[in-house]
């Protein structure tokens, strides 16, 4: 064999190991790299459970007692005060909808045969509710309502004789023209004996006034 084959061959050997050599590294920092995003997902999922368990505990309040905001409001009064609620102690805000939506005519007091009238004079009403309400998970309502003639409507009474609310702690609220709550809170607490309900508060003040309410709340 002539020098020049063998100095040929030498050559094509040194690129043949030179190109395996290159493969073999690149193909080991490829492996790093894809470990790397691995682990960066990981870490980034670690994260977003966490976020979950965030949410999980934003319907806590810091005594670690999930609440829940459960209110009708017919021409939006209640619902707001409902909603400043909500803001200064965080839970879930769930809203009492009546199968048939109350017209104007039907909250008409001055006319004694709409439909508002008829019901508070009828004990036994109890106007149907639209959606589900599961209150299973909650150890704190807060019930809202506006006064209705000196009381609660009916439909909170459809709605505190369909869910078992025994041993949670109930705290009513209202809206109204000046009329109190104590007449439908005494009506709650003589009716639905095993529901720890507090007394309760009109809050016809704004949201300064909610807010410093809830503040003094101890639950
Ligand atoms: C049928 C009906 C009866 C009412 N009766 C009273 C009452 O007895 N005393 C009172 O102060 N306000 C009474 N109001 C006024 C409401 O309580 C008040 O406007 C309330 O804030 C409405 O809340 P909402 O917008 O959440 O429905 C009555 C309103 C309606 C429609």
């Amino acid at each position: 064999m002539n020098k020049k084959i063998i100095a040929l061959i030498v050559a094509i050997v040194v690129i043949a190991v030179g190109c395996i050599g290159f493969w073999v590294i690149s193909s080991n920092n490829n492996k790093t790299e894809s470990n790397n995003n691995s682990n960066t997902n990981t870490t980034e999922n670690g994260n977003s459970n966490e976020k979950q368990e965030e949410n999980t505990t934003d319907n806590r309040t810091t005594n670690d007692k999930k609440v829940a905001i459960i209110y009708f409001s017919a021409t939006g009064t209640t619902e707001k005060v409902a909603g400043y609620i909500k803001d200064a102690v965080g839970g879930d805000l769930i809203e009492i909808v009546p199968l048939y939506e109350y017209t104007s005519e039907d909250l008409n007091y001055n006319n004694n045969n709409s439909r508002s009238t008829k019901e508070q004079n009828d004990s036994s009403a109890r106007p149907e509710i639209k959606n589900t309400i599961n209150t299973d998970n909650y150890d704190v309502i807060f019930l809202g309502y506006p006064i209705w003639w000196g009381d609660a409507p009916r439909i909170i009474l459809t709605f505190l004789d369909s869910h078992n609310l025994d041993g949670k702690t109930v705290i009513p609220f209202c809206t109204s023209g000046g009329s109190g709550i104590t007449s439908s809170v005494s009506y709650f607490k003589s009716h639905y004996k095993n529901v720890n309900f507090e007394d309760g508060a009109t809050l016809n003040n704004g949201e300064v006034s909610v807010k410093n309410w809830v503040n003094g709340l101890n639950y």
